[in-house]
């Protein structure tokens, strides 16, 4: 990425994580060039969409049926609107620090703008509260939605035993499950769900699926989305003008078949992980409280030396050192999100992966020392606060 005063950085911005395919894959632009060529803005199904659909299927078998929409935001609203539908309950659990789409942000205080639904907040990785939770609302509680891993909280991931907790209790509550899937579904050929061995009810994608073109997709249990079956009197409506647009069909579906196959996603999530292992053992063997949080392509740098479980472990002075490391990176030559997210892309290669690894031994260099005094403070921070 070359900047407009000419400083060129890799990028591991990466769009959020939308930018898994890189800036100008030859595959996606190929199929983008392809479907103009064909036409578009046509209306009715076109011809990529339902090869699109059954690809997806194959990757995240949880999606028996799916449907296409604009973005993630709009399949986590179709979600929940569905789950409350088929439900016939009002109440949707969510997690404190999660991120659902713009109008539905869970930061601590609160957001002005989300919507209207009925929610409860509970606190990621907590069993024993969620647990709770569901059996006290279980008669009015629609749906339980989640990611696997915290993402605007700082990519924390979410522990095995907390995910087996809410498929156990949403299903003997008969709530349903929804996994927002619109990041981590680069987790691995399956996303998290498939790592986890765990199937929700319901799953929702986004970011990087139409091959960085707009669009997302909800879609679960065939019983469920059934209800959307146009045939059928009665059914649900699911319109939107460009929910099917024929670039985002074709780029997706190139994307997933032909760049993002089961074996590159594999492989791209292991040698993403890998970068994450190495940066950890880096500030570990130099004894600097410094941690990478996440799992493969997405992960954040915080300050160490206390678990960091659920967003309220997260504390402002550990994102200011996410922010100390994007400035710098910037005077670098990488960019990283400025609260201290790497999103890794499938263009990357080794030198770009060595070239992170010495900025950030620069970083440590230069910042080791006042970056252990910041993480003496930040726990005396942290114990001032649990008092
Ligand atoms: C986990 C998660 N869900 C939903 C969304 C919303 O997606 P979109 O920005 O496409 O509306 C995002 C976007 O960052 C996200 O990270």
């Amino acid at each position: 990425m070359t900047d407009l005063d000419g400083h060129t950085y890799v990028d591991f911005v990466g769009e959020f994580s939308a930018g898994l395919y890189g800036h100008s894959d030859p595959v996606i632009r190929q199929a983008i060039i392809d479907a103009l060529d064909g036409g578009t803005v046509l209306a009715g199904p076109n011809q990529y969409e339902a090869r699109f659909a059954q690809a997806l299927k194959l990757r995240f078998p949880s999606m028996e049926l799916l449907r296409f929409c604009n973005s993630g935001t709009e399949a986590n609203i179709f979600a929940l609107l569905t789950a409350q539908y088929v439900t016939k309950r009002r109440k949707i659990m969510v997690f404190e620090g999660a991120y659902h789409g713009g109008t539905m942000v869970f930061p601590a205080g609160g957001n002005p703008l989300n919507l209207p639904f009925d929610f409860i907040l509970a606190t990621y990785n907590d069993c024993d509260e969620s647990t709770r939770l569901i059996r006290e609302n279980q008669t009015d509680l629609a749906a339980v939605i989640v990611e696997p891993i915290l993402g605007a909280a700082g990519n924390l991931p979410g522990r095995d035993e907390f995910f087996a907790t809410l498929r156990r209790e949403t299903q003997s509550a008969g709530s349903l499950l929804i996994f927002d899937e619109v990041k981590t579904s680069r987790c691995g050929a399956s996303g998290m769900q498939g790592r986890f061995g765990i199937t929700p009810d319901m799953t929702t994608l986004g970011k990087y699926l139409g091959g960085g073109l707009p669009g997302g997709a909800f879609g679960g249990r065939a019983d469920i989305m059934e209800h959307y079956n146009p045939y059928k009197p009665g059914s649900l409506r699911h319109a939107g003008t460009f929910n099917n647009n024929v670039c985002t069909m074709a780029a997706g579906l190139a994307g997933l078949t032909n760049v993002f196959t089961p074996q590159r996603a594999d492989a791209f999530h292991d040698e993403s992980e890998k970068l994450r292992l190495e940066l950890q053992a880096l500030t570990d063997a130099r004894s600097v409280p410094l941690s990478f949080e996440g799992l493969g392509s997405l992960f954040t740098l915080h300050l160490g030396g206390t678990p960091l479980l659920h967003a309220a472990d997260v504390t402002p002075l550990s994102r200011q050192v996410g922010l100390l490391f994007h400035m710098h990176g910037l005077l670098n030559g990488i960019a990283i999100a400025g609260r201290g997210d790497f999103y890794q892309s499938l263009p990357m290669t080794q030198a770009h992966r060595d070239k992170a690894k010495a900025v950030f031994a620069s970083f440590v260099s230069e910042y080791g020392d006042m970056i252990s005094r910041l993480a003496e403070q930040n726990s005396t921070t942290r114990r001032t606060m649990a008092i």
